[in-house]
């Protein structure tokens, strides 16, 4: 028997934050970090929450959450003692609260109204996963899983995102389309993650360079905030592959962004899951197969299914160009030397990364060492 998992509640369109109303008489403690907390859409989370009992606000989340920032959370939390959190921001504060409100809940307090969240990045689609990533003492990026961790609502409310810069509109853009793509041909990939990962894709691909260049394009910054959450649910369900533990491993590191580490990583990790690009033109394995009917899907021709990965991987390329974004961990402003004597540890790190284990083909400490080298 498979287990498709929908938990969480989509609230979406204008006034969607009026969902708030459902926190009236409640306790309610907001996750957020320091920027957010002073914009005009926290302003408005106020409002929607002038119902509830008490209202209470932990904005100390920092970029890449660690465990400082989980365990000042919790502090907050047991000394407020709230009915609900809202977690209001990208995915460093709703994987704060949703750390949070896991250890809290192994202390015994319960959070009778749930946790409710707001992304006002289109990438992570933490708003509807199991995950949070917490980086710990030794800077390795932690991805936590537990069903306690969905989240009971999220609000998809565009123009929670409007105020994204462009470079973050990008580097969360290519979070989303990694989730798709890893998604697509990760172990776990079915029917119901296949359409959402398609779908995902093919909003991003009309939807994401066009939120990049103007922000203010309400229609292109809804669809890509639909295709996030989109890839969210097919990750959830499907699971990641090595784009994801090899990110991951350099993140805790390396000062790039998340996303933008998968773009560099995306087309060496496709060759290599597709038996790299020495396949014969007619006789491909089912992992390239799978990325040929991903192309297929975007709409891309060619004239063989090796040629149809290639289309796949050329897509990418190009995305990440029109982002404006490094094909090199070199070019994203990481130093060769460094990272080549760390390249032996980053592929260790990675090997026991959760996500190696949902990868379509086994990848060795050797294989990710040879990818680790490929990208720099
Ligand atoms: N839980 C998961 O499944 C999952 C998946 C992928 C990534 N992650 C994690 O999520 C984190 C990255 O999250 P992120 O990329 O969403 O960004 P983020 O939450 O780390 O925020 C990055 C910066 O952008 C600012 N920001 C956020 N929204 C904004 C907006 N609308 N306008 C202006 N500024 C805004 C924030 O204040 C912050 O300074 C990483 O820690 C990554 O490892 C988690
Ligand atoms: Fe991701």
């Amino acid at each position: 028997m498979y287990r498709f998992q929908l938990t969480t509640t989509l609230c979406y369109g204008p006034d969607s934050l009026t969902a708030l109303g459902t926190l009236d008489g409640r306790r309610v403690l907001v996750v957020t970090d320091a920027f957010m907390s002073t914009t005009p859409l926290m302003a408005k989370v106020r409002t929607e929450l002038a119902g509830a009992s008490a209202v209470e606000v932990f904005s100390d989340v920092k970029p890449n959450p660690d465990l400082t920032a989980v365990t000042e959370g919790l502090r907050a939390f047991l000394a407020f003692a709230p009915d609900a959190i809202v977690a209001l921001g990208g995915g460093s504060p709703i994987d704060t609260a949703k750390a949070v409100r896991k250890l809290a809940l192994e202390l015994g307090h319960r959070l009778p109204a749930g946790l409710i969240v707001i992304p006002t990045t289109s990438g992570t689609g933490s708003e509807v996963t199991s995950f949070a990533v917490i980086t710990d003492e030794h800077h390795t990026k932690l991805p936590l899983t537990a069903v306690e961790m969905l989240p009971e609502m999220a609000i998809l409310d565009p123009e929670a995102v409007r105020t994204a810069p462009p470079k973050l509109t990008a580097d969360s853009g290519m979070d989303a389309v990694s989730h798709a793509i890893e998604a697509y041909v990760a172990k776990g990939s079915n029917d119901f993650s296949d359409a959402l990962a398609e779908k995902a894709l093919r909003l991003a691909d009309t939807s994401l360079v066009r939120a990049f260049r103007d922000g203010a394009d309400a229609d292109a910054r809804e669809r890509q905030h639909n295709a996030a959450t989109m890839a969210g649910i097919a990750f959830q369900n499907a699971g990641l592959g090595i784009v994801h533990s090899l990110s991951h491993a350099i993140g805790g590191s390396f000062r790039v962004a998340h996303g933008r580490l998968n773009a560099i990583l995306l087309p060496a990790v496709i060759c290599f899951n597709a038996g790299d690009l020495g396949f014969r033109p007619h006789d491909v394995g089912p992992v390239a197969r799978r990325y040929a009917a991903l192309a297929k899907a975007l709409g891309l021709s060619a004239s063989t299914e090796r040629n149809l990965v290639l289309a796949l991987n050329a897509w990418v390329e190009k995305l990440r160009t029109n982002l404006e974004m490094p094909a090199t961990l070199t070019a994203a402003g990481v130093d060769r030397a460094t990272f080549t004597a760390a390249v032996p540890a980053l592929a260790a790190t990675a090997h026991k990364d959760f996500c190696t284990s949902g990868n379509p083909v086994p990848a060795t400490e050797k294989d990710l060492a040879a990818l680790l080298t490929r990208v720099v």
